[in-house]
């Protein structure tokens, strides 16, 4: 039974000769001092240290098709933004949240105050008919955006960084100098490998960030925002951008793009080295010999799951805030166990058809498709478990092989070691009636062991057909030690 169920989860390689066929047409700086808390930089390592817990430690909710925020008794909520809320002077709240990363506001200082801190937020694409008043009826028409209109979804994506604290047991907003939006008509750097060459239109800056989905946060106190579906901002039957903005380079989008949430002086940077693809979240560890090594999925049909390894060793004192400049990017072979190495000099295949390494970076879906990389289905959220540093990925679905509820995927590298280029993977768990969710997205461990999932049926799919029994998107617990091992609640 295992044995079918993986075929359907994995989409099959497709084959080379197609593959090489579809080839060929195809700095400032600022002093923080690093005294960051060993409980942080215990998230970068499989401690194997987590807590036990046999207790469910809230009374789980049905599902519910209400159009309302249904939370289990004994919780509350407090809304902090919403769109159009001011977050400084003269900058405001975007549109779609995705990403959302409480920081202690006295992270540097060795602490971890769980009632002040910032809080930094994805936004992820606008509507176009609130943002911009772009209508059904003028798309329709093919009436084309007016330059304004146009700026106005741009400025919506992007993220917010501000600060929270809270306040006689409710969350506010406050007022700080640390408060700012960044958005896609924001100045910012292009690093790492392909930054300046050809394939980048030799630029070292791009305009804005854009389509900003999940996230991760890095060992020294940065935040890594992930740009998903750049091409919606490409397609000119969808929003119509490119002939608008002439100074718009699709390469320039797709990449991992890293903040810094304590310094409103540093010029966020598009990290390269991680690859050009649908980027959906990234989770660290620092490996056993001290490299960092980096998980990220592309969330699209058949595509692939990648990892990247640092070259440096990571230091917790002193670090090297460009460790993700240079390393090793890999894609995932389910099926031999392995990780292809995506390097230009080393690879024929590669060589025969990209031009160099930037090239392979910048079209990372064509070169992990040329090395016979599997085809997955909708690889979203990856998070690392902090009881035995195994590597936790949500494939969400995958209608092109009658995969409709989606499952969780579960990766141990070879010898516990993850900069191994070898790895066992099973299948965690399977969406569906039996399980209670479908179309696993977002992902998140506490630190109990506790796997954290929340579901995304997409909206046109939400209470109708065979998803009506799931109703709503909801959040799942599953805890994956102790008794209620295994048990979706
Ligand atoms: Fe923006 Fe794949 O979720
Ligand atoms: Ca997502």
């Amino acid at each position: 039974m295992m044995s079918k169920r993986l075929e359907n989860l994995i989409y099959k390689k497709i084959s080379r000769r197609k593959l090489l066929k579809n080839a060929a047409a195809g700095v400032a700086s600022y002093a923080v001092i690093f005294n960051l808390p060993d409980e942080f930089l215990n998230l970068f390592t499989a401690s194997k240290s987590s807590v036990k817990s046999d207790e469910i430690f809230f009374r789980p909710i049905e599902p519910s098709s209400a159009d309302e925020l249904v939370l289990p008794e004994g919780y509350s909520y407090d809304i902090i933004r919403k769109w159009g809320d001011k977050i400084s002077e003269n900058e405001y709240y975007g549109y779609n949240n995705d990403y959302c990363v409480y920081i202690p506001i006295d992270l540097h200082n060795g602490g971890k105050s769980s009632d002040d801190g910032i809080l930094f937020i994805n936004h992820e694409y606008p509507h176009p008919l609130f943002v911009s008043g772009y209508s059904y009826e003028d798309m329709k028409n093919n009436v084309r955006k007016s330059k304004l209109q146009v700026e106005l979804e741009m400025k919506s994506m992007g993220v917010s960084i501000f600060r929270v604290r809270k306040e006689k047991g409710s969350w506010k907003f406050v007022n700080d100098r640390l408060n700012r939006r960044y958005d896609g008509t924001s100045e910012i750097l292009i690093s790492g490998p392909a930054a300046g060459t050809d394939e980048m239109k030799y630029a070292y800056k791009s305009k804005g960030t854009v389509q900003n989905c999940s996230g991760g946060i890095t060992p020294w106190g940065t935040v890594l925002s992930a740009e998903e579906n750049y091409q919606d901002c490409l397609d000119p039957k969808e929003l119509r951008w490119g002939d608008v903005l002439k100074d718009f380079t699709e390469e320039h989008y797709g990449w991992m793009v890293e903040f810094d949430p304590f310094d409103p002086g540093y010029t966020p940077k598009k990290r390269t080295a991680l690859g050009r693809f649908r980027h959906e979240n990234i989770a660290m560890i620092k490996s056993q010999d001290g490299r960092l090594v980096c998980y990220m999925g592309d969330d699209k049909v058949n595509e692939h799951v990648y990892k990247f390894v640092t070259e440096e060793k990571f230091d917790s004192k002193n670090p090297d805030k460009d460790i993700l400049d240079h390393g090793k990017l890999y894609v995932a072979d389910f099926e031999k166990g392995k990780w292809l190495l995506l390097d230009y000099e080393t690879s024929n295949p590669l060589k025969m058809h990209f031009r160099s390494q930037a090239d392979v970076l910048v079209n990372c879906p064509e070169a992990a498709k040329l090395l016979g990389a599997t085809e997955c289905n909708r690889p979203e959220d990856i998070e690392i478990s902090p009881v035995d540093g195994s590597v936790f990925i949500a494939f969400t679905n995958n209608y092109k092989k009658d995969d409709h509820h989606g499952s969780i995927v579960r990766i141990i590298e070879e010898n516990e070691e993850h900069t191994s280029e070898k790895f066992r993977w099973e299948v965690y768990a399977t969406g569906g009636d039996e399980s209670g969710f479908s179309c696993p997205d977002n992902l998140h461990f506490d630190s109990k062991g506790n796997l954290w999932i929340l579901s995304d049926i997409g909206s046109s799919s939400l209470n109708k057909g065979i998803y009506r029994s799931f109703k709503n998107n909801s959040l799942f617990m599953i805890p994956t030690q102790g008794t209620m091992r295994g048990k979706v609640y």
